[in-house]
């Protein structure tokens, strides 16, 4: 088993130098026509982390060639247009999970797993009260399913693992869309490949929109730009690759919407960006190069209460932000950089190209938000190492706790290793109440509804939850996706 797990990611040291022994992913053997069996390889990896800290390190050896290529700071990086996937109705839509060739920006072919060819996949745009009617065609050669990640949907439509489809094979979701207007995201959930299907190129945005948020006229149309950020790694040829250690999949490149070293020309104008971390692992830090804030208005469970001005946001694999960016006052030329500050990446260089008159103002209350009161249950949840919640390993057939449905409950997440564990909750959304230990505080962006939550080492973060949307089985998980597919993972039921 070390052997293969050396394999599967490794190099090794022959007399004609330094060889790459990687292990085809199931996609790389898939184009090239081959039809192994395929899942078994990284189950294998993963079963193989879980025993062998020693041959994890190993693993863990970066692919060399790519540090190069990166969106670094330099000032001769060439820029691309950033891409901005197509807006469909999740009504009548049919969504296939296959394995295409994406333009990254420079224009050559990579392979990457696509939502109906795009990646990122198209984005999904309804209001509250549409009905989304999904089938989702698997064209992978490993099993699937998607899961709308923030979406109160019963079980059925939730896209829980026991739902996985076999290559070739459709499944139909019929949901009615019941909440508030926010930022989310759909993604495979097979248990044990979520993070390769996920890196390999699976994930898009699904926005809600509703009366409330209408009535603000915040910006739209060109105004309003999805942003997709994750990182990635690529083979020699430009091809995404998935090479995870125990720790979190590490990628060398960032990419916005899946380009790479993007830039996007801007008016002098008011602009929403929706933000999605769309990492496997990586925290991201934003800020602006400017020094101007970005005005924070909402999160994952939509708008927040009142709008704050923040200079820096740190945010984990699942969090979305929904934050206001001035360009008025600047002139033709002017550029902004959107950084991570974590990994001193340019993310993305905004262009101001067009001078344009926006009498828009910025709102200050956004949202009234009902808060949740009075827990009358409290249950604590201990994230393990790398791979278990209270003690366990996730187990697709076993059920960890029932929860009686429209109870408001206090929920206790504790970490003292092997964080960052970004948490998240299928089913509900959850109101933040308070951190101790480790960062100590709640940030602007951990206000009003969440349903992934950053937990650090030594910290401590309740939480509010109340399930009143359907009764049924649900997840618990640690959102780096290798922690997920390693099994830090939960079903519960709603009673
Ligand atoms: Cu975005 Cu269960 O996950
Ligand atoms: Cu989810
Ligand atoms: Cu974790």
């Amino acid at each position: 088993m070390k052997t293969e797990l050396i394999q599967d990611t490794g190099r090794i040291e022959t007399s004609k130098g330094s060889q790459e022994v990687r292990r085809p992913t199931p996609y790389e053997e898939a184009i090239s026509g081959q039809t192994t069996p395929n899942s078994w390889t990284r189950r294998m990896f993963l079963e193989a982390a879980l025993v062998s800290v020693g041959a994890a390190a190993v693993a863990g050896v970066p692919v060399s060639g790519l540090a190069a290529r990166g969106g670094g700071g330099s000032g001769t990086v060439t820029r691309y247009p950033l891409h901005i996937p197509p807006i469909v109705s999740p009504t009548g839509l049919s969504l296939t999970a296959a394995p295409a060739v994406a333009n990254l920006g420079d224009g050559k072919p990579s392979s990457v797993l696509a939502y109906n060819g795009y990646f990122p996949g198209p984005t999904l745009r309804a209001n509250t009260g549409d009905y989304a009617t999904i089938m989702l065609q698997n064209g992978l050669s490993d099993e699937t399913i998607t899961h709308w990640h923030g979406m109160i949907v019963d079980h059925a439509n939730d896209g829980h693992p026991i739902s996985v489809i076999a290559p070739g094979a459709s499944y139909s979701y019929a949901f009615p869309i019941v909440q508030r207007a926010c930022l989310n995201w759909y993604h495979p959930h097979p248990h044990m490949i979520t993070g390769e299907q996920v890196c390999l190129g699976l994930a898009g945005a699904f926005i809600v929109n509703d009366a409330e948020e209408a009535a603000l006229r915040l910006p739209s149309g060109a105004y309003e730009v999805p942003l997709i950020v994750r990182d990635a790694n690529l083979d020699k040829k430009g091809n995404l690759i998935y090479n995870p250690t125990t720790t979190g999949f590490d990628g060398k490149i960032p990419l916005v919407n899946g380009t790479r070293s993007p830039y996007h020309d801007v008016d002098t104008a008011l602009y929403r960006f929706r933000v999605l971390n769309g990492a496997n692992a990586r925290l991201f830090r934003l800020s602006l190069s400017n020094g101007r804030p970005f005005h924070l208005i909402g999160n994952d469970g939509g708008l927040l209460e009142t709008r704050t001005e923040v200079g820096q946001i740190e945010f984990s694999p699942g969090e979305r932000l929904d934050l206001l960016v001035d360009f008025r006052g600047l002139s033709n030329g002017d550029k902004v950089m959107l950084r991570d500050l974590n990994a001193g990446w340019d993310l993305l260089e905004f262009r101001v190209a067009q001078q344009v008159t926006d009498g828009s103002s910025i709102p200050t209350t956004l949202s009234s938000i009902e808060k949740l009161a009075n827990p009358a249950w409290t249950r604590t949840f201990e994230f393990e190492g790398m791979s278990h919640i209270n003690g366990q390993v996730y187990d697709l057939n076993r059920i960890d706790f029932q929860v009686p449905f429209g109870q408001t409950e206090l929920w206790r997440f504790t970490t003292g290793h092997n964080a960052p564990h970004p948490v998240h909750v299928h089913g509900a959304s959850f109101q933040v109440q308070s951190r101790s230990g480790g960062r100590g505080v709640l940030f602007p962006w951990e206000h009003g509804w969440k349903d992934t939550v950053l937990l650090e080492d030594g910290e401590t973060v309740e939480v509010f939850i109340r399930f009143s949307g359907y009764k049924g089985e649900y997840l618990l998980h640690c959102h780096k996706l290798e922690h997920e597919d390693m099994g830090m993972m939960s079903n519960f039921v709603v009673v």
